[in-house]
């Protein structure tokens, strides 16, 4: 008889993002009138960059010219992506990382929630708190993670980081040895950064007691401040003890499009084991590559033209960022995050929930944010909003949330 992989029994309630949209769909319902602004999911609203389209365009044309069509891309993407990645995300940078290093795939939630398969079941993960959900439920649908504690609302086998007010919403050295570790810089949901002195530490700390970082850089294009680093790659050590994410989404519009990649250096190593040919074995084994249209239009994204206007469509977002931080910090509210960031992190008024405060803004102000406690018990009385929306519904949102 055939049997369910009952990890997945293990997943408690349902995804954040969908009981938000229940909410927020019997709220639209029963108030049928309401101008509901959404500043909750971190999808982006500003259309593709004209250089990217373009690109588009001209790949599609060649797909429908039998001298130019392409069928199935190699399995690790198209030299002409993977060469200027290499130059410009990583040499420019000073980071030693070579373009057969660079993995492109469709996108960083898949390869940071398939990363886990290339590492033995017993591994012990640690994880912020709050946290990227994927991180932990990809897990946890491995066998990884434990049972799930109702009473704690955490995995009982996952190390949890806490990013708390008190500690700057960074994490710091757990008290038990993990074995893997997530990090996400700058960082959703809290829109903290990094500085490279601090991501050393921590590239010191996987080095000596043979842990892996598992880097997400998926929000690096909102970085505005100097002292932080862009790839864990600008850090000493790191090819020894660290594999990156990166994503198109945010710096280019690309979360309709996909594509993203991963980055494990060849001298990476879990125990005696290199995970450069792991990782290249499970892509030629169950991927078939990016799209090459999706690869050319990621290739305009480091063009001249492409990267003055997404330079641009950046700018546009932290405008917004700027427009939520000083106006809800005027009215009194405790916020960080939005300065290297797309995302502000406030805190509930007057020791409210997460929830509580969800429901206040929906029912109040029509606005849609996401409760923090939706990433973790550590996010409980916190709340996130996004720089994603227009400019125009961000400004009256934060007038209407001025109004409160
Ligand atoms: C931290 C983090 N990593 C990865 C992703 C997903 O990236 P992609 O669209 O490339 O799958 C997101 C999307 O919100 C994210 O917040």
């Amino acid at each position: 008889m055939a049997k369910a992989n009952d990890n997945y029994l293990k997943l408690p309630g349902s995804y954040l993002f969908s009981m938000i949209g229940k909410k927020v769909r019997e709220y639209g319902e029963a108030h049928p009138d309401a101008d509901i602004i959404r500043l909750g999911i971190g999808d982006v609203t500003q259309p593709l960059a004209p250089a990217i389209i373009d690109a588009l365009h001209k790949a599609v044309d060649e797909m429908g010219n039998a001298a130019t069509f392409k069928g199935y891309a190699p399995d690790l993407g198209y030299d002409f992506l993977r060469n200027v990645i290499a130059e410009q995300d990583y040499k420019a940078r000073g980071c030693d990382i070579s373009a057969d290093e660079i993995f492109v795939a469709d996108g960083a939630k898949s390869d940071c929630a398939n990363i886990q398969e290339i590492f033995s079941v017993d591994n012990k993960i640690a994880v912020c708190d709050p946290v990227y959900p994927v991180y932990v439920d990809s897990n946890v649908m491995a066998g990884r993670a434990g049972d799930y504690d109702a009473a704690t609302e955490r995995f009982t086998k996952v190390i949890y980081m806490p990013c708390t007010e008190a500690n700057g919403f960074m994490p710091e050295f757990p008290k038990e040895d993990p074995d893997l570790i997530y990090l996400c810089f700058p960082n959703n949901p809290t829109g903290s950064a990094i500085t490279k002195s601090k991501l050393q530490e921590w590239v010191d700390y996987a080095n000596r007691i043979g842990a892996i970082i598992l880097y997400d850089a998926a929000y690096e294009a909102y970085i505005s401040e100097d002292d932080i680093p862009h790839s864990i790659f600008e850090c000493e050590g790191a090819r020894t003890c660290a594999i990156e994410f990166r994503s198109f989404s945010k710096n280019a519009g690309f979360t309709g499009v996909r594509l993203g990649f991963t980055v494990i250096p060849k001298d990476l190593k879990a125990g005696d084991t290199a995970l450069h040919p792991l990782w290249a074995r499970r892509h030629g084994t169950k991927y078939n590559g990016a799209p090459y249209i999706i690869q050319r239009a990621g290739e305009a994204v480091y063009s001249p033209e492409g990267k003055a206007q997404l330079k641009e469509q950046v700018a546009y977002y932290m405008k917004n960022a700027r427009v939520i931080y000083d106006g809800l910090k005027g009215a009194g509210y405790d916020v960080s995050g939005g300065v290297n960031a797309p995302y502000i992190w406030l805190k509930a008024p007057n020791n409210m929930t997460s929830w509580e405060f969800f429901d206040l803004l929906l029912d109040k102000a029509n606005v849609v944010g996401t409760p923090g406690s939706g990433f973790g018990p550590s996010g409980e009385h916190f709340f996130r909003l996004t720089a994603f929306g227009t400019y125009e519904n961000t400004v009256r949102a934060v007038d209407r949330i001025k109004k409160l």
